[in-house]
């Protein structure tokens, strides 16, 4: 593949409204100028982020939206990152640039009629965004959802959460605090097989879509197996907003010194056993990158030149692929290789 690509199409933005969700998150709806915007529940949505520093590329699950509006639901993480500058600064009636909805975890994936949730934190957004489309178009679904917070005060949704399980009859939802006030009548601690299995006593049987940190997302995997799980009826997605450079940064085994690479004109190598992601970490040059997993599309650049062999997990939109873009995290070099940041 050789190819000069122009920039991949973007959406222009404007915050229609904010609401405070808890003290720590909020959830901003956004409205594309060129008109309503198509998702699939469970999809993401990567924001370029004007930091002081220069713009960042951030991947947000979509939490909902309705009449083509997409709605974020977004907790504030360390000052200075992305999350705190949306907090601190998109009002309603400011604009925004995105890249359109992307990603996998989607019913797609779905191949049981019987279904469990597991989520940590701000995992429940993608849960969310899937639960409001079952309830409107498969309020039957047989569901069993386990969310894990850190506190009350954090519970997302809960709310309307209670108002769906009116409407979804199939439907049990078990939240687990691990630092419960008085007054608290769930569930208490962190996810455990235990707990886990007293809330969803046949998760085995279950097919799971999991959302949280990486270590959470670990443990519900383990648990799901040994509770007689399948792998394949396990799917997981980290949650948005994940660190830049939190990809995988397996050590490469390979001696063969493999190939050129090229990124943004600053010349360095690739072992043929490793992504352009491991290899532009290891060298020090920086990509964003959220999924790790080809799903997010945050580390998207553009292929100036060179053979590659290019893995994409839904995070790369056909018409990004045609226009020659490839997603750094997933793409291995088969020949000299030259990228450009998109
Ligand atoms: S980091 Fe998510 S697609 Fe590469």
């Amino acid at each position: 593949m050789d190819m000069q690509a122009p920039p991949a199409a973007l959406l222009s933005l404007s915050c229609i409204a904010v609401r405070d969700e808890t003290p720590t998150v909020k959830t901003f709806r956004l409205r594309a100028d060129s008109g309503p915007v198509g998702f699939t529940p469970g999809q993401a949505l990567v924001l370029k982020v004007p930091l002081p520093g220069g713009p960042v590329w951030r991947s947000f699950t979509i939490s909902g939206g309705a009449g083509g509006d997409l709605e974020l639901t977004i907790k504030a993480q360390a000052p200075g990152g992305a999350t705190r500058w949306l907090h601190e600064n998109l009002r309603d009636g400011d604009s925004i640039e995105a890249r359109p909805p992307r990603g996998a975890f989607t019913l797609g994936l779905r191949s049981n009629d019987r279904l469990a949730f597991v989520s940590g934190g701000s995992g429940a957004t993608p849960m969310m965004a899937i639960l409001r489309h079952l309830a409107d178009t498969e309020p039957e679904t047989d569901l069993a959802w386990f969310h894990a917070a850190r506190d009350p005060a954090e519970v997302l949704f809960a709310r309307e959460l209670a108002e769906i399980q009116s409407r979804m009859p199939n439907l049990t939802v078990a939240i687990s605090v691990s630092r419960a006030a008085p007054g608290w009548f769930g569930y208490r601690g962190r996810v455990s097989r235990g707990r886990l299995a007293t809330a969803i006593p046949d998760l085995g049987r279950r097919e799971v879509f999991c959302c949280g940190p990486q270590g959470f997302m670990q443990e519900v995997r383990l648990i799901h197996a040994a509770e007689g799980g399948a792998l394949a009826q396990f799917h997981t997605e980290s949650f948005g907003g994940a660190a830049p450079a939190a990809a995988p940064m397996a050590e490469a085994a390979s001696e063969d010194p493999g190939f050129g690479l090229t990124v943004n004109g600053r010349a360095i190598g690739i072992r043929p056993d490793e992504t352009l992601l491991q290899a532009s970490l290891r060298q020090g040059v920086i990509i964003p990158c959220g999924c790790g997993e080809g799903m997010c599309g945050t580390c998207m650049v553009q292929l100036v030149s060179g053979q590659v062999d290019s893995r994409p997990n839904g995070g790369l939109t056909p018409e990004e692929a045609a226009e020659g873009y490839v997603l750094a995290c997933s793409t291995r070099a088969a020949s000299d290789v030259e990228i450009r940041l998109a």
